[in-house]
Formats: C-alpha cells, structure tokens, sequence
C-alpha cells in the first residue's frame, strides 16, 4: 500500500516540529513548504538523515513550489506570523490573512482531495477564512487548539494534585483567545469529578492559567510562541484521521446550529476519522459555562467581521 503523503505548509518551528513527529509517528511522507527558500530543504534533509538513526523510512522533502504538495491526503497549515510578547493572538490578523488567502489558493490547487488542519492565528478566523478560500467541505477543515488547551489543564491539574497527566481529563471549548472555556464540569481524575479533589479557588487559578498558557509560554520565549505542544495536538488529529480512529477531540469546527452558533468556526467536541469531522458532539453545559461559551463566540463573531473589514480594505486599496 502506498504511504499517506502529509503536506506541511510552514515550515517554522511547529511545521519542523510537526515533520519529526510525523516521520516518529510512522504517518508517512511529509513534504515540508515554506516561502523561505533553503527552510523548508535544510529541515527536511536534517530530518532524513535522523532515520537510519530513529528507525523511519519516511521521505521528507523540502520546497517552495505548492505543485510538489499533489496529492497530499493532510496538510497542516502553520503559515504565518507567531506572537511575539506584547502582542495577542488577534494582532497577527492582517498579516496572517492574507497569507492564508495565499495558501488556501494553493491548496485548493494542488491538494484539492485534502483534509485541512489549519493551526496559525488567530485560529477561528484563519480556519473560517481557509474553509472560504479552499471552498472545500466542512468536514475536510478544521481548527486546532483545543487539544492544545485541553491538554494545557490536563497539565496544570496533574501538577497540581501530583497524578500522571494520562489520569486527568479536560476539555477546553470556544475560542482560542484568552476567553476560551475551560470546562469544568468534564474535568475528572481517574474518574474523580474534579471538583471534589480541588477547592474551587486553586481551580480558578488553574483555569485562568490554562486562558493565559500560550501568553505564559510566549513571555518565556520572547522570540515566539509554543511549538512542541501544538505540533503535538495537530498530529493527533492528523492522526486520528490517517489512522481512521473516528476519536473524539476538542476542535475548532464549522457550527451550522449546533450549541446555537451559525456559520463560524468555534472549539467543540468532534468525531475525526477517515471521513473527517464525522461528527460534532452536543455537550450539555452548566449555566456559567454556557454563559462564557457565548461571550467566547461572540468574541470569534468580531474577530471574524475584523477580518472582513481587513480584507475588503485590502481589495479597496489594491
Ligand atoms: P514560525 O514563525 O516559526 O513559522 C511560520 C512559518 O510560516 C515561517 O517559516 C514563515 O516563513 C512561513 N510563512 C510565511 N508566509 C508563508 C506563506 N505564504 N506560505 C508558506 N509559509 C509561509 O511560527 P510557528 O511558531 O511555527 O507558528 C505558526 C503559527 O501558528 C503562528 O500563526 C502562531 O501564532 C500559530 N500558533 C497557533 C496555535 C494554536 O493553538 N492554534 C499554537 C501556537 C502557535
Ligand atoms: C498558543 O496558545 C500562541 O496560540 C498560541 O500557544
């Protein structure tokens, strides 16, 4: 049987990232894209020449030409600025716009059979902004960063209570901006609600940490923002669909009704396995938690009409 081909568009910090755990994880061949030419190349020959020495046969290419993409089953989309300190995720809009724009083009061109994970920020508008040029289903584009989220509060409370992280799990739903909802009503240890193992204001704590993490972690580095954990969760989805284990993970989906939203991209449960998003599942949420749930996609609505105003600017002017 012929290797999956998983097309990395962005080939930064997490798009490297991404490539070794693809080859790692056995997924298939990846092809490394970046408009930088000699970035894409130097990480994939660096990443060849640790096979012999990691056991994978995966081949790893480097370009700057979107035709050497064809017939990608995967592409992970991480084109675009990262944060810098100071700086949110909504302040990459413009740049990272138009740079989507671009990559949906060239996606749509030359992967056009493709299931499309995108990751650059600001998330809910960049997938929302991708689904609109690519014109490719709903079920073949989604949004990550509430695995990345949840995976952050997973973190957080098995360090605060001094469990293996495999023990604790948590979901972190809405946007991906500093108004995401961790949910705490499904976070449970071993099966323990976790409300009766951490007092509410050491979970308050957690949870507003979990909001700031990606800032946390971008103040730490000064130069850019986090790479290990959101290649990470990006390759689980990649995964879950490769691997056709029709797994349930928190992302970015297109909503037509479901939780009451229409026509956006917002973090909820879904089903990913070869048929995509097979599913988005309809969670029942606490009054508190609907109540952040909708300032959170009310926030992703603005973001979205920011870009609007963005783009048709763009247009106006060119
Ligand atoms: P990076 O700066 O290391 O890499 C971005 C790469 O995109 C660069 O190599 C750049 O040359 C390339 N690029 C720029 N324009 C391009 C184009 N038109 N086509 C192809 N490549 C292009 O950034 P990093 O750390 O890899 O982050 C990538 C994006 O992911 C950022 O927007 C960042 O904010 C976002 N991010 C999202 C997370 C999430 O949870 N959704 C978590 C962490 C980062
Ligand atoms: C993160 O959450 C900045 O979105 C990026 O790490």
């Amino acid at each position: 049987m012929a290797r999956k081909k998983i097309a990395l568009v962005g080939a930064g910090n997490i798009g490297g990232t991404l490539a070794h755990l693809c080859a790692l994880k056995h997924l298939g061949d990846v092809v490394l894209y970046d408009v930088v030419d000699g970035l894409p190349q130097g990480k994939a020959l660096d990443l060849m020449e640790s096979g012999p020495i990691e056991g994978y046969d995966a081949q790893i290419t480097g370009t700057t030409r979107y035709e050497d993409i064809a017939g990608a089953d995967v592409c992970i989309v991480t084109a675009g600025l990262a944060r810098k300190p100071g700086m949110s995720r909504d302040d990459l809009l413009a740049t990272n716009a138009k740079i989507i724009t671009a990559v949906g083009e060239g996606l749509k061109q030359h992967a056009p059979r493709s299931f499309v994970i995108v990751v650059s920020n600001p998330l809910d508008a960049m997938v929302t902004l991708m689904k609109r040029v690519t014109g490719f289903p709903k079920h073949r584009v989604v949004g990550m960063a509430g695995v990345l989220d949840s995976s952050r509060y997973r973190t957080f409370v098995a360090m605060e209570l001094g469990v293996s992280v495999t023990s604790v799990q948590a979901l972190v739903l809405g946007g991906h901006g500093d108004d995401m909802v961790p949910v705490r009503s499904y976070c449970s240890v071993g099966g323990v609600p976790i409300e009766k193992l951490i007092k509410p204001d050491r979970l308050n704590a957690i949870e507003d940490r979990v909001r700031k993490a990606g800032g946390e972690i971008v103040n730490l580095l000064k130069t850019g923002s986090a790479f290990y954990s959101p290649a990470g969760a990006a390759v689980q989805m990649a995964e879950a669909y490769l691997r056709d284990q029709h797994r349930i993970l928190p992302c970015a989906a297109y909503l037509e009704g479901e939780y009451g939203v229409r026509g956006v991209y917002v973090g909820v449960p879904v089903q990913i396995g070869a048929g995509g998003v097979e599913k988005v599942i309809e969670i029942a949420l606490t009054d508190d938690e609907q109540k952040q749930f909708r300032v959170s996609v009310s926030h992703v609505e603005e973001l979205v009409q920011a870009m609007d105003k963005v783009i048709a600017g763009g247009a106006k002017a060119s």
